[in-house]
């Protein structure tokens, strides 16, 4: 146990308050309590871990499994997947639920397909979706950010990418949109969603092994390893995750990182003025900066002990869920100077909102492309943007790893 004696009763988690802003009660729990056996709002125990130097080596311990095999609760189940019984179970077993020597295949393959060259050359399409998102809405004088465009511009980009036809993308908008609104998880609309998709990314797969693009999923279906392909699952397990990691996170960059820019007026003067020079430099490490400062994952997702693990002071027994809470850690003040002040040019700031070790974000340079034309161009075509509510009247979507708006309604001088 940590030796602090608390001066401040623990706050409260999960509640309301704390969806708003969590940031106090982080700050407690990592000068009292930095690992804390804490009961989730399921009922399930887990410890958070909320100082950056136990989170960064939680997050590169390999005896802290991805794997929900390892899961106290699962233990009696042994499935291949680790999932008990749950439906689309083959689509789960992807990257952020496995373990090496698998995960480090099946990332060397995906790797030979999604690289950074792609994303680059992806570039002018980003700009090209995030300007027709804008003209829908510029000569409004009004929009939801999320959902008119922080929403559809990660879908549309993503299903781009893979090959998904144009035609067929506005079906993934209303999957993505029944996923986003009802949270994760197996059951009703989202699990018919999950179900809907799956389907058709497993016969997309099927009809491209017969006729290769130069698209992610030919991609996917090409690339080898000691003269291993992916399986035909795998491929569209991939494809899922892709989807399912690169969506609602980009949303949440958008959202999260325009409302903070709207709270910090002068930041955000001085951003404009850097793009209306022409510069990008401000708007690399500003991007950067939101991602520290209010980023899209809240907690790192989930981790169980194959073995005993001393953490922060704390023993995690063997099956014990560990969840890293990367906005706590990020803003650490051993870690970050004056950690709770948004700073666009902040130096040194290697903070974990890409995660870090083995499952370290595969899609940052995507995250990164989208979120600097997003926030770039929505700057410089809509320069007196404006919260058209008041931030009282704001709603945080619920959820435990993820952290984002439901509405960002704003204002601004129509533009045709
Ligand atoms: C993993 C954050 C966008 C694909 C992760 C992890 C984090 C993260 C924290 C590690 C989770 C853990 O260790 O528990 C973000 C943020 C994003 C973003 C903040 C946007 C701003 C994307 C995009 C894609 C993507 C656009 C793909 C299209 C993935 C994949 C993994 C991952 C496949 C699993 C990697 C592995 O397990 O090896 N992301 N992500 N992410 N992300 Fe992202």
């Amino acid at each position: 146990m940590h030796d602090l004696p608390p001066e401040t009763p623990a706050p409260e988690l999960f509640t309301w308050e704390f969806a708003t802003d969590p940031y106090p009660a982080y700050a407690w729990l990592r000068e009292h309590a930095p690992v804390r056996r804490t009961t989730l709002p399921s009922g399930v125990e887990a410890w958070l871990v909320t100082r950056y130097v136990d989170a960064k080596r939680a997050l590169a311990d390999p005896r802290l499994s991805k794997n929900p095999v390892h899961h106290a609760e699962h233990a009696h189940a042994k499935s291949k997947t680790g999932i008990p019984g749950e439906r689309g179970a083959e689509l789960m077993t992807h990257l952020l639920n496995i373990d090496p020597p698998d995960h480090t295949r099946l990332r060397r393959l995906v790797s030979q397909a999604f690289t950074p060259r792609r994303v680059a050359e992806f570039a002018p399409r980003v700009q090209e979706l995030t300007d027709g998102l804008i003209d829908a809405f510029a000569a409004k004088g009004e929009a939801d950010l999320i959902h008119d465009f922080a929403f559809p511009l990660p879908i549309y980009a993503i299903c781009d990418l893979l090959g998904v036809p144009r035609e067929d993308q506005d079906d993934f908008r209303d999957w993505a949109g029944m996923m986003i609104r009802h949270g994760g998880g197996p059951r009703g609309g989202v699990g018919r969603s999950v179900k809907k998709m799956r389907r058709y990314l497993a016969e997309l797969i099927h009809r491209k092994r017969d006729d290769l693009g130069d698209d992610l999923i030919s991609g996917l279906i090409r690339a080898s390893d000691h003269g291993e392909h992916l399986t035909e699952n795998e491929a569209a397990a991939m494809a899922f995750i892709l989807l399912f990691a690169g969506f609602e996170t980009t949303v949440n960059l958008v959202g999260n990182g325009v409302y903070a820019l709207l709270r910090h007026p002068e930041q955000r003067a001085r951003l404009q003025r850097s793009l209306d020079a022409g510069e990008t430099g401000l708007l690399a490490t500003g991007i950067e900066e939101l991602l520290r400062y209010d980023g899209p994952v809240e907690l790192a997702t989930w981790r169980y002990a194959t073995e005993p693990v001393r953490l922060g002071g704390q023993s995690v027994a063997v099956g014990d869920p560990v969840l890293v809470v990367l906005a706590a850690a990020d803003r650490d003040p051993e870690r970050f100077d004056d950690p709770d002040r948004l700073d666009l040019s902040r130096g040194d700031n290697k903070h974990l909102g890409y995660g870090h070790g083995i499952h370290y974000c595969l899609g940052a340079p995507l995250a990164r492309l989208e979120g600097q034309a997003a926030i770039g161009t929505l700057l410089t075509r809509l320069p007196d943007l404006r919260l058209a509510v008041d931030p009282s009247d704001l709603r945080w979507r619920g959820g435990l790893i993820m952290r984002g708006l439901r509405t960002l309604p704003v204002q601004f001088t129509a533009v045709r």
